[in-house]
């Protein structure tokens, strides 16, 4: 599958200059500064699915609202993606949306159902299914670009962090009809008519490519890709089949650059000497950072990385050191606590915390997350205590 022919040029653009990045609240962050490449002083951290059931608070706004009439609520959206930033001083936010929203903005039928997850009201599963996948208008994202404005307004110098699903993870479910285990009928459709999947992929590519652009226009300081169930896939299927549409939908965000100028050359602070020298060595003309995640990817790593992305996510499958030396020991990574431990002890957590942390220092730099989201019914004060904790251990390696 190649899409040669596609001429993404158009899509090279200084940002605006009110972005966070331009105007240089956010491109000194901890965070930015180490998907970057530079190992500051602390290492920063944040949670996949910070915003969500382990908050009270989130639990009490929701009520009466469906998950995605929430998200397509700007106001509400914003809201709640703020409230783990409030609550556990991350050092940054998700924006609170879902990776089907661009596919129900292009109109197909598509519901979130509590407990299970995107459930599709008609499976695609044809050439002619393919075919019949609704055209996505952008101006239909204007929703999603004002609730990314009117969170980056309240943020201040903390970073908002965009996110997509990639082509394959949204292709699955589409396929599939719903959740499913193993993706058989995806892996089917690949191999039994590849000219629909290549057409359904490049389909998927376009409007989660789009729906990650206007997100980091209308503010987003970094982007996170994420092909959750790639891991279903050989290498040789991710490869061939769906490296390509990632690349695709990564390169409408390639192009986006920020100029660091007067104070926003010098990252940090006196007390964040290292990150100052090192980013003397980072050009002025800088791209947005954009990390990719995969659940249970060992195998694909590098490849994941080869698709366009700065930073790689290690799900709790595999230790950082170990990630690291198949990525050739340069790319930085995001990860990777396993989440089954938030319900830990915790003694049991804090040594599983400091394994990450030495396991981490094997990369150039380290963003901790977890190894996958929290899970629902994780207590909100160790996620805060974990924060804490994290900040309060030396980066250096
Ligand atoms: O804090 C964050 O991480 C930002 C928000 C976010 C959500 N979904 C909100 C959400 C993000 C980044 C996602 C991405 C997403 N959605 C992925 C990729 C990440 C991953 O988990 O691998 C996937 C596979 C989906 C599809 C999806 N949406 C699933 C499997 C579910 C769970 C269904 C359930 O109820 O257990 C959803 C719903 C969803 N997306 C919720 C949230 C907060 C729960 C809905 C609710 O609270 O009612």
């Amino acid at each position: 599958m190649s899409f040669d022919t596609i001429d993404t040029g158009h899509d090279v653009q200084v940002l605006p200059v009110s972005h966070p990045l331009q105007e240089g609240r956010t491109s000194a962050s901890p965070l930015i500064t180490t998907y970057q490449g530079v190992r500051g002083d602390v290492t920063p951290v944040w949670f996949m699915r910070q915003a969500g059931r382990s908050l009270p608070e989130y639990r009490e706004l929701r009520v009466g609202t469906e998950m995605l009439d929430a998200c397509l609520n700007s106001e509400l959206a914003s809201e709640i993606t703020l409230q783990p930033v409030r609550r556990h001083g991350v050092d940054a936010a998700i924006f609170f949306s879902d990776i089907v929203v661009p596919m129900k903005l292009a109109g197909v039928d598509v519901s979130i159902v509590p407990g299970k997850g995107p459930v599709l009201g008609h499976p695609v599963r044809t050439a002619r299914d393919v075919r019949d996948l609704p055209t996505l208008d952008e101006a239909v994202l204007a929703p999603i670009s004002e609730a990314v404005a009117l969170t980056v307004a309240a943020l201040g110098d903390t970073p908002l962090i965009g996110f997509a699903g990639a082509p394959f993870t949204l292709a699955a479910y589409l396929v599939e009809g719903g959740p499913s285990k193993d993706h058989l009928a995806a892996r089917t459709l690949m191999h039994s008519d590849p000219a629909a999947w290549a057409e359904l992929m490049q389909w998927t590519a376009t409007i989660t490519g789009a729906f990650l652009r206007a997100q980091i226009l209308a503010g987003a300081s970094a982007a996170q890709l994420f092909d959750s169930w790639a891991g279903a896939l050989s290498l040789a299927d991710y490869t061939s089949k769906v490296a390509p549409a990632s690349a695709l939908a990564l390169s409408r965000v390639h192009g986006l650059t920020y100029t660091a100028t007067g104070a926003n050359v010098n990252v940090g602070t006196a007390s964040n000497s290292r990150a100052a020298a090192a980013d003397e060595q980072l050009p002025t003309e800088r791209a947005v950072p954009i990390v990719h995640f995969g659940v249970g990817t060992g195998e694909l790593l590098k490849a994941m990385h080869d698709v366009g992305a700065d930073v790689v996510g290690i799900d709790y499958r595999i230790p950082l050191d170990e990630a690291s030396r198949r990525l050739g020991g340069s790319v930085t990574l995001q990860g990777n606590i396993d989440p089954a431990l938030l319900a830990a002890p915790w003694p049991v957590l804090e040594a599983h915390v400091l394994d990450v942390l030495d396991r981490g220092k094997a990369a150039p730099a380290h963003v901790l997350n977890l190894g996958h989201g929290v899970p629902p019914e994780t207590d909100p004060a160790v996620l805060t205590r974990l924060v804490d904790f994290v900040h309060s251990q030396p980066a250096g390696s």
